[in-house]
């Protein structure tokens, strides 16, 4: 079946409108760019979200970036091609055990990545996104805040050491960046000795010490267009390649090696649940949205408006 047309007539006919992550695969956000949708970071597409006229949102990503889409705008209608496709950030750290965590340390600043429930974003006091994370720390640093954060520990060790900020860590990882790593990496280096390395922050520190840049999606597709290196070797999922190779059709990018290179690794290089985004989904998301409609708790939306309130308004 051409899935690809009968999606675009469908988007018409339900005045709905395709938001895509950069990790989604390439048909998907070319499909996001021609109908006049958006492919981004997950702060610019729940800004985007709650700014389009679109009555319904398709958000092609993972659930919280779905939940964080409802949050934002409760009257509209928002779809994911599945529900299945989560987060091991989010799944990592479930409400009842960061409630404890949090109450165990009342004194300080709960700040939590968006890659998490609605629930947890509601015990937050501030939410951040890899494209803000490191000002929003230091920012409430500078206001001699101590920190609690959660829940990627390797991003939160990054900002850390940049900002040394007093910072205590809940224990997650995202399954794709945690297996980057340094010896593979290394040598790599060695093979492409003109290339730049490009990591994301929530790999491990040791493979963010071989970066020349270091940053979010949106920073690191940034970077490859502004350094003047031919090549770079990415640290991130290969999903943001669609967009590097678009933005710079004569550079050369390489996957960053994983663990297992192939059969072993877990997700080489790329989130697995991302990948649940293909065009069958997102034509049946729009032909009956049944099992495929995000919904949140009124009493948790308004707890977590507060916290991403925070955040929009901080990187506005
Ligand atoms: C996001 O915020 O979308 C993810 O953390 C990936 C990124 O943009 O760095």
């Amino acid at each position: 079946a051409d899935y690809k047309a009968k999606i675009k007539q469908l988007l018409i006919d339900k005045n709905a409108v395709l938001v895509a992550h950069y990790y989604t695969d390439p048909e998907i956000q070319a499909l996001a760019e021609e109908t006049g949708g958006c492919v981004a970071d997950s702060l610019e597409m729940a800004r985007f979200g709650k700014e389009h006229p679109a009555t319904t949102l398709i958000v092609a990503g993972v659930k919280f970036m779905g939940e964080t889409a409802k949050v934002l705008t409760p009257h509209k209608t928002v779809l994911m091609p599945t529900l299945e496709a989560t987060c091991s950030l989010d799944l990592g750290c479930p409400i009842e055990e960061f409630n404890n965590f949090c109450d165990q340390h009342p004194e300080r600043t709960v700040v939590v990545y968006a890659n998490t429930s609605t629930a947890v974003k509601a015990r937050a006091d501030w939410i951040v996104t890899s494209s803000c994370a490191l000002e929003i720390v230091e920012h409430l640093d500078e206001q001699g805040e101590t920190i609690l954060w959660g829940p990627d520990k390797h991003l939160g060790a990054y900002i850390e050491k940049q900002t040394d900020a007093d910072m205590i860590m809940w224990d997650g990882a995202c399954i794709v960046h945690d297996e980057f790593k340094t010896k593979a990496l290394n040598d790599m280096k060695a093979l492409h000795p003109d290339a730049a390395v490009l990591v994301h922050p929530e790999s491990p520190l040791d493979v963010v010490a071989l970066a020349d840049a270091v940053g979010s999606t949106s920073q690191l597709i940034k970077a490859a267009q502004d350094m003047p290196n031919q090549k770079f070797i990415v640290a991130t999922d290969r999903g943001i390649f669609y967009k590097m190779q678009q933005l710079c059709p004569d550079k050369e990018f390489f996957e960053a090696p994983t663990a297992g290179e192939g059969a072993t690794c877990r997700s080489c290089a790329h989130c697995p649940w991302m990948a649940m985004n293909g065009l069958k989904a997102i034509h049946d998301s729009l032909i009956d949205g049944e099992g495929r409609e995000i919904f949140v708790d009124n009493e948790l939306r308004e707890g977590a408006l507060k916290s991403l309130g925070r955040m929009l308004d901080f990187s506005a």
